[in-house]
């Protein structure tokens, strides 16, 4: 019997001539073994503990190195924690801090999916504990309960700061929370004020994430009551909620109640220089070199945001990584942009994979692409106006474009409605605008047209970048 090494695998030459079959004849446990102990059996590259242990045969230890690192970089399906991984949205964050700071306000931030709007809170929550306010994260969700989740963030508030609790009783040094104060049953918007009003010595964030996943009417409206009453009654308590919407009505509701006391802040996408941060804080981390084309491309295929070019960098520099190469080229960003499209159309009914493919190289390849772009909106909405808008001008301008919308609106599973006596499409399934707009940027990239393709027509629903107060 072998004496087989149980902590992972073992550094040294001498398994090299254990007998490996497929389809071995021991136990699964045995077996199990013997797959890791195959060169060429997939297996995790870097340790959970936080330190790389396992290094490919013959691989150089910088592109060991390089490869954890870049997997705690470039994560695109985890927000940034960190400040020294937030790239850019420095403006963005004096405006939050400033509307909460000066203005006193409660704040709503919205905007498309994956823009970065958890990533900036999460950097708000940093900065904002380094000058000693309390802040409480909630993750909302399709059923979240108004007295369970308000319960869970008044246990983050020390009850010391109770204005009734002398700092030497035995109340405040027994390290209780404010929510020892809450009803035991259920409460409302206005009991809960009114335990916050009594808040002293501290100011405290709530913040409510992903907002736009709440169902319940009647929780909108009892955070919408609970902001007016926290306004009325000056206390020390503010909100910030965020979510995926192209406006603060959207997110919130009908809400007229709270139009005075709410800064709605739209988060817009990322500039090429704050992509091109983004890059630079991860050449710094990894060891890796981004080639200087790169990060100009990456910006051009994200469209701004910060997901979609974590994502390329991700996949381009493992890519880099698994061909011993510690320079990212372009060549590593078209198979990182051929694994983004596999992985979206995985993700995607095979029917619809191949009509879309079929409609970009058929009959209206040039409306099709201008589709793909505009319905990168924020909320996918777009008109026939974006559309002609990004056409040439022998396409026939916004009537043509518009009866020609109208016509494939069944074939490409369109949706429409009037706005402000405008008509305006968007896609019913949600992940065809990526789809289209990565296929029209993989083409424009083989073809080196990706430079010289019109930027996205910047629709109202798309451009979003103005403050708005409700
Ligand atoms: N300023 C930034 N610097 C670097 N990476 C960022 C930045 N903002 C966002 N990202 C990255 O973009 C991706 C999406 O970010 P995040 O989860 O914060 O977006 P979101 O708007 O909250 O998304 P969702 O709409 O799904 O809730 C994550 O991989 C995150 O790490
Ligand atoms: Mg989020």
């Amino acid at each position: 019997m072998r004496f087989l090494w149980p902590f992972g695998r073992k550094h040294d030459d001498d398994d090299q001539d254990f007998p490996l079959v497929a389809g071995y004849a021991g136990t699964p446990r045995e077996a199990s073994t013997a797959g890791r102990l195959r060169p060429d059996f997939p297996g995790f590259r870097a340790s959970a503990l936080d330190r790389p242990v396992e290094r490919k045969r013959g691989e150089r230890r910088e592109i060991t190195r390089a490869r954890f690192a870049m997997m705690n970089m470039f994560t695109p399906t985890q927000p940034v924690t960190n400040r020294a991984s937030f790239a850019g949205r420095l403006g963005m964050l004096s405006r939050l801090i400033s509307a909460i700071e000066t203005q006193r306000s409660h704040v709503v931030l919205y905007g498309e999916r994956g823009i970065g709007k958890t990533s900036l809170l999460h950097v708000l929550t940093d900065v904002a504990r380094e000058s000693s306010y309390i802040v409480s994260y909630a993750t909302c969700g399709a059923s979240s309960d108004f007295s369970e989740m308000f319960r869970a963030v008044l246990e983050d508030v020390p009850v010391l700061f109770h204005r009734g609790v002398a700092p030497t009783t035995g109340e405040a040094e027994s390290g209780g929370s404010l929510s020892d104060r809450l009803p035991s049953g259920r409460f409302g918007s206005r009991e809960l004020a009114d335990l916050c009003s009594e808040i002293v010595g501290t100011r405290v964030l709530i913040i409510l994430d992903e907002y736009d996943r709440v169902d319940d009417p009647k929780f909108r409206q009892s955070v919408a009551e609970l902001i007016k009453n926290l306004s009325d009654r000056a206390a020390r308590v503010q909100i910030i909620i965020a979510g995926v919407a192209p406006n603060l009505q959207e997110l919130m509701g009908y809400a007229p109640s709270i139009r005075r006391n709410v800064i709605g802040l739209p988060m817009p996408r990322l500039q090429e220089s704050e992509i091109q941060e983004m890059i630079a804080i991860g050449e710094a981390a990894a060891g890796i070199r981004f080639d200087a084309k790169f990060g100009h491309l990456v910006s051009l295929l994200a469209l701004g945001s910060p997901y979609l070019a974590r994502l390329l960098c991700h996949h381009a520099g493992l890519e880099a990584l698994d061909q011993g190469r510690l320079t990212v080229d372009v060549g590593h960003l078209r198979a990182a942009l051929d694994l983004v499209i596999a992985e979206t159309e995985g993700r995607m009914s095979p029917r619809t994979v191949t009509e879309m493919q079929k409609f970009l190289t058929g009959a209206y390849p040039q409306l099709i692409a201008a589709i793909g772009e505009a319905s990168r909106s924020v909320d996918g909405w777009f008109t026939a106006r974006d559309i002609a808008g990004l056409l040439p001008a022998s396409a026939g301008g916004a009537d043509k474009v518009q009866a020609e919308l109208q016509s494939l609106t069944s074939t490409l599973g369109l949706e429409s409605e009037t706005e402000d006596g405008e008509l305006r499409f968007r896609f019913s399934d949600d992940s065809l605008p990526i789809y289209l707009w990565l296929l029209i940027a993989r083409d424009r990239l083989n073809a080196g047209k990706l430079d010289t393709a019109a930027p996205s027509a910047p629709s109202k629903a798309a451009a979003g970048l103005s403050e708005v107060k409700s």
